[in-house]
């Protein structure tokens, strides 16, 4: 059995204390990807961003807000998992400043600083050693290639490709390339049918081998 480390949904990036910078992940392919990695006998550890769903009861699940919570949760648990699975959509951005006070209009444009977020999981697969890292690409074009090129960026084992019409959508179709660019599996339908067959070549190429 390994032990598998899931980030899930979006995070937040607050402006003021009522508005946010987000993105429409509604954490569906990562209770998906949760519940296949379950079925399949392994202990799961999800942490996710706000979502409107809940995660298979038989996982832990430790609730994040943003980008940065999400990195050091991640952090306090991955020394003790053998994997992780990078489903989560990040802010990739969040304002320079945060107004203390709810922001008024002013009659006037209100220009926005935003600085970058840190990658989860880049900043994880640094310091992977034996573990396995899984991202998720989804990108509007030159899919392959900007898959191949994130997957060496952030170290990963296996990159999973899919389309922007799978964000808070019921089905999806997916793709994962190994970093010789190779096909290794190519799925559609519902996520969870998706999430099953990601799941079994992730068991046939980076647990089976090592981790049973
Ligand atoms: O670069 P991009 O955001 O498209 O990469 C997608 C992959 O990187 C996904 O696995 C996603 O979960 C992960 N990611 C991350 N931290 C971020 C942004 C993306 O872990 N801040």
């Amino acid at each position: 059995m390994s032990r598998i480390l899931i980030t899930s949904g979006p995070t937040r990036q607050y402006l003021d204390p009522v508005r946010y910078l987000t993105n429409a992940s509604s954490g569906r392919m990562g209770r998906a990807l949760a519940e296949a990695a379950l079925q399949h006998g392994h202990e799961v550890i999800v942490v996710s961003g706000p979502v409107a769903l809940t995660y298979p009861p038989r996982a832990r699940v430790i609730p994040v807000v943003t980008t940065d919570e999400m990195l050091q949760a991640c952090q306090a648990e991955f020394s003790s998992c053998d994997g992780m699975i990078g489903v989560a959509a990040p802010c990739d951005y969040r304002p320079a400043q945060v107004e203390p006070q709810k922001m008024h209009k002013a009659g006037v444009p209100r220009p926005l600083t935003l600085l970058e977020t840190p990658d989860i999981v880049a900043t994880l697969a640094l310091t992977k050693g034996t573990r396995w890292v899984v991202g998720f690409a989804l990108d509007t074009e030159d899919h392959r290639f900007r898959a191949l090129a994130k997957l060496e960026q952030k170290r990963c084992d296996l990159m999973v490709m899919n389309e922007p019409t799978a964000i808070d959508a019921e089905c999806t179709s997916a793709v994962v390339i190994d970093p010789e660019g190779q096909v290794l599996e190519s799925a559609s339908g519902t996520k969870e049918v998706v999430a099953d067959a990601i799941f079994v070549v992730i068991k046939q190429y980076l647990i089976g081998p090592r981790g049973q």
